[in-house]
């Protein structure tokens, strides 16, 4: 199963990742697709919205994971927030301990993570945000095993 969610502009990706944030459980591990500047970090920007972070979220690009609190959330603490693309390779990947921030209270949500994702065991949910070739829009898909039984959360994130 494939979720769809078109956003023409960038407040439209920014909501489409807060309101993704209410369907996120503790523990979930999102891996965020697509090409540079497509719009994972405006997607998390939102994301993190959803749970409540006040920090500003800036791309972790350089300090390679940033960690928030989540206070909209009694269920969760924190929320992770990787950059692997700068990585060398896999050995500065593995080095990262990605599978430690896995945790109970926590949400994980790795930009360009389709690099390390078999190191989380089960990714819950990919995200991938295409963009359009001749406009702004970026079309949202969203997959993985979370996808499906949450499939009646989804339809509703897809269709607003
Ligand atoms: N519909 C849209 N959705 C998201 N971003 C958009 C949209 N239209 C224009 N933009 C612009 O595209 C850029 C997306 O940047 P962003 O840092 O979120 O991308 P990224 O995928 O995280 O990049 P990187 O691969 O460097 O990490 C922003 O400048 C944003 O304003
Ligand atoms: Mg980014």
């Amino acid at each position: 199963m494939e979720s769809v969610r078109r956003c023409p502009s960038r407040d439209d990706t920014e909501r489409a990742g807060e309101e993704f944030a209410a369907l996120l459980r503790p523990g979930d591990v999102v891996v965020l697709t697509g090409p540079l500047g497509a719009g994972k970090t405006t997607f998390v920007k939102g994301l993190a919205r959803g749970l409540g972070v006040v920090e500003r979220v800036v791309s972790p690009t350089f300090t390679m994971v940033r960690e928030y609190e989540t206070p909209a959330r009694d269920d969760l603490r924190r929320l992770h927030h990787a950059d692997v693309y700068r990585t060398s390779g896999r050995g500065e990947i593995l080095d990262l301990d990605l599978h430690e921030w896995r945790e109970d209270a926590a949400v994980v949500v790795v930009e360009w993570g389709e690099m390390a994702e078999d190191l989380f065991g089960e990714v819950s949910f990919v995200v991938t945000i295409h963009p359009d070739r001749d406009s702004e829009a970026r079309d949202l898909t969203v997959e993985g095993p979370a996808a499906l039984d949450r499939s009646v959360d989804l339809e509703r994130w897809e269709a607003s």
